[in-house]
């Protein structure tokens, strides 16, 4: 794949039905609670990006074998107890935060050493937020300051423990569910409420979790340690994917998209409630429930009557990963918008704050950035026409298409670089842009 895009020219008006790639949370997912699951298990339309092949390769070092063809990704599981793997074996999680937080989980019982990697962008993440966990349930653990690389051995003891998070981390979440899971016992975590696919799945496989909703909070409690048969899953296209589109239909003249087949899980549906407050033209078509998650068709249209948004906090969760579409948004959006609480932003794939940030600058659009927060003073009239060049990014996957609907909704002549880290979540995205008019070269 060619490193370097260049766009100069907006997309023509369009009327499109597509459909995106599997949810990646969901197929991350899926392979690791397959690979604890007695026997075979199957998923459909799993996403095959580059967190993913990073995850099936992790199982396969771990001892568990799976068959990935056009059609379905068969994993054959072993159980709970069921890894098998060399003392000192190498995790490369590559780019994903997903995979090197969750699978930290299963290790907790691993009975040789395992070294857990990452690349350069993951290794800049922080571990602590699993760590801390990890400990208490009896991992040992070496790492310099918290980074990866980090050296993991579990314990044949684990033992249950009560956790408060208070980031609203779904990994972290998942990484103490994932622990519980293979730990006798009670494992109570108190959470700010986040994406709830691990939590889903523990009840479509009937395992014993419990969760009681309070104001701010949730208490989810699990009782360990329970062994489950193989399962199937058809994985519904990717909510984090789709908004690019969604958003590239209302930045663009006259233009609508239908997105088929798409999982709208309530808690990764902000950026629709967020764009639906800011007027923008969105709607559900054809819900469905597959397996205690919600699937539906999404109808986008342009609009040029968008407004600013105060956005409330607790939206920030569960639009975490939309952030920068949302700040695009709302710079073409009459008023000024504010976010509040976002500095998980800044621990992303690269700092998306900070990202965000330059980039609206750059485009001509004031801001007022703080640690936490950003003020954007939207211009219903932005139309550009300078050039623009987007790299040190980290590599970052969504800065990275981000910059892709800039170009072709906003004008001007734009140079993208690094546009090989799109593989890490949805590699055909460039060309589902080229197949609905898009030029890019
Ligand atoms: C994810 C959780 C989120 C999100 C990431 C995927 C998951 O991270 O940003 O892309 O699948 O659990 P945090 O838990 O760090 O917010």
């Amino acid at each position: 794949m060619k490193r370097v895009a260049y766009i100069d020219q907006k997309i023509h008006k369009f009327n499109k039905k597509i459909y995106v790639p599997g949810d990646k949370s969901l197929s991350i997912r899926f392979i690791l609670m397959a690979s604890q699951a007695i026997g075979k298990s199957v998923a459909y339309n799993i996403l095959k990006s580059g967190d993913v092949l990073s995850a099936l390769i992790a199982i396969k070092k771990l001892g568990i074998n799976y068959k990935i063809n056009n059609k379905k990704c068969e994993i054959f599981g072993m159980g709970l107890n069921g890894f098998k793997f060399k003392n000192n074996t190498i995790i490369d999680a590559g780019n994903s935060g997903t995979l090197a937080r969750l699978i930290f989980g299963l290790l907790i019982d691993a009975r040789n050493s395992i070294l857990l990697k990452g690349d350069k962008s993951l290794s800049k993440r922080d571990f602590y937020r699993v760590i801390k966990p990890m400990k208490m349930f009896g991992q040992t653990i070496k790492s310099k300051n918290n980074f990866l690389p980090i050296k993991i051995k579990g314990t044949e003891y684990p033992r249950p423990i009560d956790f408060l998070e208070t980031k609203g981390s779904a990994q972290v979440k998942s990484c103490i569910l994932l622990s519980a899971m293979k730990t006798p016992g009670i494992t109570k975590i108190k959470c700010i409420p986040s994406r709830d696919h691990t939590e889903r799945l523990f009840k479509y496989l009937k395992l014993p979790i419990k969760i009681k909703k309070e104001k701010n909070f949730e208490i989810i409690s699990f009782n360990g340690k329970k062994n489950y048969k193989g399962f199937n899953y058809i994985i519904p296209g990717d909510i984090s994917s789709s908004s690019f589109f969604i958003v590239l239909a209302l930045l663009s003249k006259n233009s609508k998209i239908l997105i088929k087949n798409v999982n709208i899980n309530k808690s990764r549906t902000g950026i629709i409630d967020i764009l639906k407050k800011m007027k923008a033209k969105i709607s559900f078509k054809n819900i469905q429930n597959y397996k205690g998650e919600k699937v539906a068709d999404i109808f986008a249209q342009s609009t040029d009557k968008l407004k600013s948004i105060d956005c409330p906090i607790n939206m920030n969760s569960r639009s975490i990963d939309e952030f920068l579409l949302i700040f695009l948004v709302a710079s073409k959006a009459k008023g000024i918008s504010k976010f509040k609480k976002i500095e998980e932003l800044r621990y992303k794939e690269t700092d998306r704050l900070m990202f965000g940030n330059n980039l609206l600058n750059k485009i001509g659009i004031k801001t007022k950035l703080t640690r936490d927060s950003l003020e954007i003073y939207g211009n219903p009239n932005l139309n550009l026409k300078s050039t623009y060049e987007i790299k040190k990014f980290d590599k970052d996957h969504r800065a990275c298409m981000v910059s892709f609907i800039a170009a072709l909704t906003l004008g001007g002549k734009w140079k993208i670089h690094d546009i090989d880290s799109i593989k890490t979540s949805f590699p055909n995205f460039i060309t589902l842009l080229k197949q609905m008019g898009a030029k890019i070269n």
